[in-house]
């Protein structure tokens, strides 16, 4: 069993390799909850999911039930879901509106910045209760950047510049394709729970190599993938279908690692500035209008995307989408998938966004259901006791540094950006409380 002691978890990583047991230990899981998800920066939700003075969402970080709150000053609040009387959960909902939030047991009510605001048959009170005691507890440390929002649950640590500012730039990526410099994650959600670990999807969002071979259903046939996109008559050429090989343009992909565990993976190859119908000329015509032709050509050639934002968020930049990590056991994850609505842009090109994501990571789609599926025969092939090592060597000593983004690269299909995670990992795991 494990003590927990730095030693004994170092013991746990090597250089290109991860031990099995980093998937399957009950007790490595329970000291990820502790040392992981009750400290790291973690995200919560983006603001665009409580526009209105009164809109909640619930959420949990870890093992603790958290909510995001629109208070009347305008205000997000994250406070932790956890009745100040007796316990229970004061929200049951994922979403909602409420004027005041009042707990199921007791008739508690609380103000939307958390504030207790009454107690049913106060008479029964001590002489000394006081309501401002009793308000609810609040997410030590909250940040938000362009409408994503983040907390820790730890009053110490990192500051949320020093975690998220190697990212800002994804970020930016990703909200500058609106028009109107804003984004909305307000179309509904996609939300799958597989019975595996929570790294196995982590490693996942920036795996290149999978593709031709996990995806093979979708890439092969044309040797294209995601040419479903609005106005997209080409795609990624994943595959040379004629070779029978890996395409060279996506071979020479390229990851990058900034540190903190996150990392992203470069589509260039997509020449969103060749894409055109009805509905994409619109939305170009649009960006234009917004940004010039300039600033919109850079916008539709993106390069920082899909990202991984360690450890429970990443952005995918070829069908757009906000995804948000959850473990809930050691061999049990629940992952949310977001559409983004891009604000200023056509109704019909964010409508064709999300049709794509239907087709591609809907619990039913063609291609997150192929990973879903080497998820779980990773988490069963694992309880193999004669094979202690899982191997993530590919491409080490190979990256080099890229001083114009300040960032450490390597192909896309080596494995540095999982490497890159577990190092994250390990610091984390091994920070005593
Ligand atoms: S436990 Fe919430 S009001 Fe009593
Ligand atoms: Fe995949």
């Amino acid at each position: 069993m494990l003590d927990g002691h730095a030693d004994e978890i170092s013991r746990l990583i090597e250089p290109g390799r991860v031990h099995r047991r980093v998937y399957t230990e009950p007790a490595v899981f329970e000291l990820e909850m502790e040392r992981i998800f009750a400290r790291a920066w973690l995200f919560v939700g983006h603001t665009s999911q409580v526009k209105n003075v009164g809109d909640y969402m619930t959420a949990d970080l870890g093992r603790q039930p958290v909510m995001m709150v629109r208070h009347r000053d305008g205000k997000v609040h994250v406070l932790l879901n956890r009745c100040t009387h007796r316990g229970p959960k004061v929200l049951n909902e994922r979403c909602g509106n409420a004027k005041r939030l009042t707990c199921c047991y007791h008739g508690w009510s609380f103000d939307t910045d958390g504030k207790l605001l009454g107690v049913p048959v106060p008479e029964g009170n001590t002489a000394t209760f006081q309501n401002d005691q009793y308000n609810l507890a609040r997410a030590p440390r909250v940040g938000e950047y362009r409408g994503f929002v983040f907390a820790s649950l730890s009053p110490t640590g990192p500051s949320f510049e020093d975690h998220i500012g190697p990212m800002k730039g994804n970020i930016d990526d990703l909200v500058d394709r609106a028009p109107d410099g804003e984004l909305a994650l307000d179309v509904g959600m996609h939300r799958y729970v597989y019975n595996g670990n929570w790294k196995l999807q982590v490693e996942n969002v920036l795996d290149s190599y999978h593709v031709p071979f996990g995806h093979a259903s979708t890439v092969n046939q044309q040797g294209v993938q995601f040419a479903r996109r609005e106005g997209d008559k080409e795609g990624a050429a994943v595959v040379e279908v004629k070779e029978k090989k890996t395409a060279t343009s996506w071979k020479d992909r390229k990851s990058f690692i900034v540190g903190n565990g996150h990392g992203w993976t470069s589509n260039t190859e997509l020449a969103d500035g060749k894409r055109s119908s009805p509905a994409f000329d619109a939305y170009k015509k649009a960006l234009v209008e917004k940004v010039g032709a300039v600033r919109a050509e850079e916008i539709l050639k993106p390069r920082l995307h899909n990202s991984m934002i360690y450890p429970n968020m990443s952005i995918m930049g070829l069908n757009i989408h906000v995804r948000v990590i959850k473990p809930i056991a050691v061999d049990r994850t629940e992952v949310t998938i977001y559409p983004i609505r891009l604000l200023g842009a056509p109704d019909s090109m964010n409508w064709g966004n999300i049709r794509l994501l239907n087709v591609t990571h809907s619990a039913a789609s063609f291609v997150q259901t192929d990973d879903l599926e080497s998820f779980v025969r990773a988490q069963k092939g694992l309880r193999s006791l004669h094979t202690d090592w899982v191997d993530i060597s590919r491409g080490l000593g190979a990256e080099d540094a890229d001083p114009e983004i300040n960032a450490v690269r390597g192909l896309a299909t080596h494995e540095l950006a999982v490497r890159a995670q577990y190092k994250a990992w390990l610091g984390y795991m091994q920070g005593a409380a």
